[in-house]
């Protein structure tokens, strides 16, 4: 595929964030084994990841659905999250919960999002991204599961958004307005 002039760089084509998952998927079924677990996605960013991952992930798993904002039209973190939507905690309660977000940059989202989902009567919050971003984290927060790591570069593709624009892309990759 011939990348879009406002693409500056491709990071990970599409073949290579498939075969990220299918390695990730991997690692899951090693972890969880037997033992059943609830998906619960943080939109938008994990819309695209997650369709993907559950899609080659066995058994009869839940999927629930959180949603947050925090980058607004910024292309960094606005220091504060807001969570727009949160399941009721029914459907936490005595669960093990797989945390699924598209990218962790600063650890801020992650740990907010596993706190309160802990409050909420799960057993168990592992986390699980499809990038983890080369930073120093203002949140003491690793990843229990990642596909790739990345550059601390602002990445749009594959669900992640500058301004809600580029979430189609089928690939991951640096925007030419981005800011190095
Ligand atoms: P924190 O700082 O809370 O950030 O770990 C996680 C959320 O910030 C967004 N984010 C990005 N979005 N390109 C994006 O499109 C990026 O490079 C990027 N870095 C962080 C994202 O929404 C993530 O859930």
């Amino acid at each position: 595929m011939v990348e879009p002039s406002y693409v500056g760089e491709v990071l990970f084509t599409a073949e290579e964030i498939q075969a990220g998952i299918r390695r990730l998927c991997g690692e899951l079924m090693h972890t969880y084994k037997d033992k059943k677990f609830s998906v619960v996605s943080v939109l938008k960013g994990a819309a695209v990841f997650t369709a993907d991952l559950i899609r080659q992930l066995p058994g009869d798993l839940k999927l629930n659905f959180i949603v947050v904002s925090s980058y607004h039209r910024e292309q960094r973190s606005s220091g504060s999250i807001t969570v727009e939507y949160m399941p009721p905690s029914a459907e936490f309660a005595g669960q093990r919960i797989l945390l699924v977000d598209d990218i962790l940059d600063t650890g801020m989202t992650l740990s907010h999002l596993q706190k309160e989902i802990l409050l909420r009567g799960a057993r168990e919050v592992k986390t699980c991204v499809l990038l983890e971003k080369r930073v120093t984290r203002t949140q003491p927060i690793r990843p229990d599961f990642r596909c790739f790591f990345v550059d601390n570069i602002f990445v749009v593709g594959y669900g992640l958004d500058l301004a809600e624009r580029y979430r189609n892309l089928p690939f991951i990759g640096v925007p030419r307005e981005a800011t190095r």
